[in-house]
C-alpha cells in the first residue's frame, strides 16, 4: 500500500501524542492508583519505574521501530521479516480484538457517571451498591457502551491525521492540566472523621510515595513485581500490534529514540499523578482501609469522596469522569485503529467501510460483554485463582494469558532470530542516536524473555 492510502502522522509531535493518548487510558487512571494503594506504595513505585526503564523501554521499541521499518501492521510485519514467524503477528492481532470487546464497556461506565453528575446524581453514586445495580442491570450498560463505540468509531472513521492525531493533540495536554489541578486540590484536603481522627492530603501523599516495607517477604515482593510487569503492558500498549501500526505511520526522519522517551515519561508521568490526586483524597475521607477497596476505588470509593467534599465535590466528580473518559477514548481509538488498519490491510477495503464493519461487531460483542454481569453472568475460576465474570476473562486472556506469551516469543525472535542490531539499525536510520541500545540489546536476549516467561507460567497457575 502506498504512502497516501496508509495515512500517516504529519509530525513527531502527533504522534508522540497519539502514542501518548493510546498509552493514557482507564489503565492509569484507575489500574495503577489501585495497585500502587495494594502493594505498598513507594515500593511499588519505584519498582514500576525501573521496569518501565528497562522493559517498557525495550518492548516499546521493538513495537516502534518494527512498524517503521516494516511500513506494516501487526498481521503482516512479522511474516515480511521471515515468512516462518507469520504466526506471531495473527496471534497480536488477537490481543486488541479481545480488548476491545471490554474497553468500550468500561468507557460506557465512565461515560454514564458523567451523566450522573452532570444531573446532580452524585450523592446517589456515592450510596453502597450503586455501582453494582448499574452494571448489573440489562438496558443501560449497553446504552452507555454504544455511545461510547459510537464516537470512538468516528474518530477512527475519520482517519489517521484528521481524526487521531488531531484528537489527541487537543485532548492530551488538556488532560495533564486537569490532572495536576485535581492533584494539587487533593493535597490541600483535610478531614476529621467520627472518632476525632484528621487525616490530611499530604499525609496520604506521604501513605503513597513512601516505600513501606512492613511485612516485606520475598513472595510478596515477587507478587509486586509481577503486578507492576502486568501493568507496564497494559498501560504502554504494547506487545498487542498497536504500537507498530502506529509506528508504521511515523515518517523515516522522525527521531525514533526521543519519542519512545517521551512516551514513556507521558505515559508514567500521568499514572503517577493519577495516584496522586486519588490516593490522597481517599486516605483523607476513608483511611487505610479505602484505599485497599482494588478496582473499585474509581466507581466506588472515590465518588463517596466527592460526596465529602461538599459542593465542589459534584463539579470535580464531573471533571474528573470528563478526564477519565477522554483519556479512554483516545485508547479505545487505538485499538480500533489497529483492528481497522489490519483489515484494511487484509481484506482490501477502505477505511469508512471497514470501520463501520468493525463498529458494527463490536456493537453486539462489547453487548454481550455488558450483559456478563445480568443475564451471562457466571462465576468461573481462573488458573491464578481469582473469579472471572465474562470482562474478566476476556482481560484475562488478552492480558494475562497472551501478552506474556506474545512479548516472550517477540523476544526470541528479535533477540535470537532477527538480532538487535535490525532494530537498532532503525533507531538510527534518521541520523540520531540511539543512547540506549547497549542496554536494550542485553535486554530483548537476555532478560525480557526470562521475566516473560515467569509471567506467563504465573499466569497459567503453574507458577505460584
Ligand atoms: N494503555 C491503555 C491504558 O492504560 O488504559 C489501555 C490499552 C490501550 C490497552 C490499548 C490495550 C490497548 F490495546
Amino acid at each position: 500500500m502506498d504512502k497516501k492510502k496508509r495515512g500517516g502522522f504529519s509530525s513527531s509531535i502527533g504522534f508522540v501524542l497519539a502514542a501518548a493518548g493510546s498509552a493514557v487510558g482507564v489503565g492509569n487512571i484507575w489500574r495503577f492508583p489501585y495497585l500502587a494503594a495494594k502493594d505498598g506504595g513507594g515500593l511499588f513505585l519505584l519498582l514500576y519505574l525501573i521496569l518501565v526503564l528497562t522493559f517498557g523501554f525495550t518492548l516499546l521499541t521493538t513495537d516502534i521501530a518494527l512498524g517503521r521499518r516494516t511500513k506494516k501492521n501487526a498481521l503482516k510485519a512479522f511474516g515480511a521479516i521471515r515468512e516462518k514467524w507469520k504466526f506471531l503477528g495473527y496471534l497480536t492481532f488477537l490481543v486488541p480484538a479481545l480488548i476491545m470487546t471490554y474497553y468500550s464497556v468500561i468507557g460506557g461506565w465512565v461515560t454514564k457517571y458523567i451523566v450522573v453528575y452532570l444531573t446532580g446524581g452524585s450523592r446517589a453514586a456515592a450510596e453502597d451498591g450503586y455501582f453494582t445495580s448499574f452494571i448489573t442491570s440489562e438496558v443501560s450498560p449497553v446504552f452507555f457502551m454504544l455511545v461510547f463505540l459510537a464516537l470512538t468509531s468516528f474518530v477512527v472513521y475519520c482517519g489517521v491525521e484528521k481524526g487521531i492525531e488531531r484528537f489527541s493533540k487537543l485532548i492530551m495536554p488538556g488532560l495533564i492540566f486537569l490532572i495536576i489541578g485535581i492533584a494539587l486540590f487533593s493535597l490541600t484536603l483535610s478531614y476529621t472523621d467520627e472518632n476525632g481522627v484528621t487525616r490530611t492530603g499530604l499525609q496520604g501523599a506521604a501513605v503513597y510515595i513512601l516505600p513501606s516495607f512492613d511485612g516485606i517477604t520475598f513472595r510478596r515482593f515477587l507478587g509486586i513485581l509481577l503486578d507492576a510487569m502486568s501493568q507496564l503492558f497494559f498501560s504502554l500498549s504494547v506487545s498487542m500490534g498497536i504500537m507498530i501500526t502506529y509506528g508504521s505511520y511515523v515518517k523515516d526522519d522522525v527521531n525514533l529514540s526521543r519519542s519512545v522517551g517521551q512516551i514513556e515519561i507521558f505515559d508514567t508521568g500521568v499514572a503517577f499523578l493519577a495516584g496522586l490526586m486519588i490516593i490522597p483524597a481517599v486516605f483523607v475521607f476513608s483511611g487505610t482501609e479505602g484505599m485497599a477497596s482494588g478496582p473499585s476505588l474509581m466507581f466506588v470509593s472515590l465518588p463517596k469522596v466527592f460526596v465529602e467534599m461538599g459542593a465542589a465535590g459534584t463539579v470535580i466528580g464531573f471533571v474528573f469522569f470528563v478526564m477519565v473518559a477522554f483519556a479512554a477514548l483516545t485508547s479505545c481509538i487505538s485499538i480500533m485503529e489497529t483492528l481497522v488498519a489490519n483489515c484494511m490491510e487484509l481484506f482490501g477495503q477502505t477505511r469508512k467501510r471497514m470501520s463501520m464493519v468493525i463498529g458494527g461487531i463490536y456493537a453486539v460483542a462489547a453487548a454481550i460483554i455488558c450483559l456478563g454481569y445480568s443475564i451471562f453472568y457466571f462465576e468461573l475460576p481462573l488458573p491464578n485463582g481469582q473469579t472471572a465474570q465474562l470482562l474478566d476473562l476476556m482481560d484475562y486472556i488478552s492480558n494475562s494469558f497472551l501478552m506474556p506469551f506474545i512479548s516472550f516469543l517477540t523476544c526470541i525472535f528479535i533477540g535470537w532470530i532477527v538480532k538487535p542490531q535490525w532494530i537498532i539499525d532503525e533507531m538510527e536510520s534518521s541520523g540520531h542516536t540511539f543512547g540506549r541500545k547497549g542496554l536494550y540489546a542485553f535486554m530483548i536476549r537476555y532478560i525480557a524473555p526470562v521475566m516473560m516467561g515467569v509471567l506467563f507460567l504465573q499466569s497459567t497457575g503453574l507458577l505460584s
